[in-house]
């Protein structure tokens, strides 16, 4: 089968790619450097001739509300050239608890991203995962002033982007699902207590100071975005990942 993945240059993107390429379906790679724009709608329908799945794991330019309207054109025009191309499923990466945390802009506009696709034209998977582990230090950044990091005790599940990975190429080559499958890291932590853990394993100077109403997940409510029950739980351990990857 032909698997066309939206997105192919980006950090989830490009390790499902090397995924896909270990087995027997045919990968093609798409996104703006290749010359397809979901966007505008330029190489979108060259991009899906013959694909059985399409990949969407393209992220918006800004986590504001910006990303509503980028979200919504970009899905809309997916779609189309999907139903156009006869694919029998369009995989879609979003996020654990967004519909618990619609608060926030970018989860707002990831929630929106899931209606169209649920409510379109090609049979669909949703692939919702939790925060990656990889991106713990951009979350501990967003709040850092001077040496200190001001988090939230929101609860988050962190999840090693390949067990991610393991789940979309999975859905990816087989059938549709038509409904969604929840990928969590094995353990979750309040957003304060993972901040430390990232520091004592990196120590950089900064130390962590709570404060509840800091960052996105400031906005977002304390078990919103963990692992609901019957979520599939990758292997890695932050502990383990730090400790790795360190
Ligand atoms: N970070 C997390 O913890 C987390 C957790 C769960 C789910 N996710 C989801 O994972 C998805 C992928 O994130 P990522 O970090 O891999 O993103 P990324 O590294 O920023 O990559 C985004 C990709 O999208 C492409 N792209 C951007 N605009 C495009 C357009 N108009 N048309 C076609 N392609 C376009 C980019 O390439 P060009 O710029 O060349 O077009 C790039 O290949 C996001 O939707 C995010 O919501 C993230």
């Amino acid at each position: 089968m032909k698997i066309a993945v939206m997105g192919a240059g980006g950090f989830v993107g490009s390790r499902l790619v090397e995924k896909l390429r270990r087995t027997e379906n045919e990968i093609t790679t798409h996104d703006r450097s290749t010359g397809v724009d979901l966007l505008t709608g330029e190489g979108v329908p060259e991009a899906l001739a013959d694909a059985g799945a399409v990949v969407n794991a393209i992220d918006a330019p800004s986590f504001d509300e910006a990303a509503v309207a980028f979200f919504r054109t970009t899905t809309e025009t997916l779609l189309h050239a999907a139903a156009q191309a006869g694919v029998r499923n369009v995989v879609l990466l979003s996020i654990v608890g967004i519909d618990d945390a619609a608060d926030v802009p970018y989860y707002e506009a990831k929630l929106l991203q899931e209606r169209l696709v649920e409510a379109g034209p090609v049979p669909y998977s949703i692939v919702r995962a939790t925060q990656f582990m990889e991106f713990i230090e951009s979350i501990l950044s967003w709040t850092s002033d001077g040496d200190a990091v001001r988090l939230p005790t929101t609860r988050i599940q962190p999840v090693a982007v390949d067990d991610v990975v393991d789940t979309l190429a999975e859905v990816a080559t087989g059938p549709a699902l038509n409904g969604v499958i929840n990928v969590a890291g094995p353990t979750a932590y309040p957003l304060d207590a993972l901040g430390r853990l990232t520091l004592q394993a990196r120590p950089d100077g900064r130390h962590v100071v709570v404060d509840e109403t800091a960052g996105l997940f400031g906005q977002v409510p304390r078990d919103a975005v963990v692992a609901p029950p019957g979520a599939r739980l990758g292997s890695t351990s932050y502990p383990q990942w730090l400790k790795h990857g360190a």
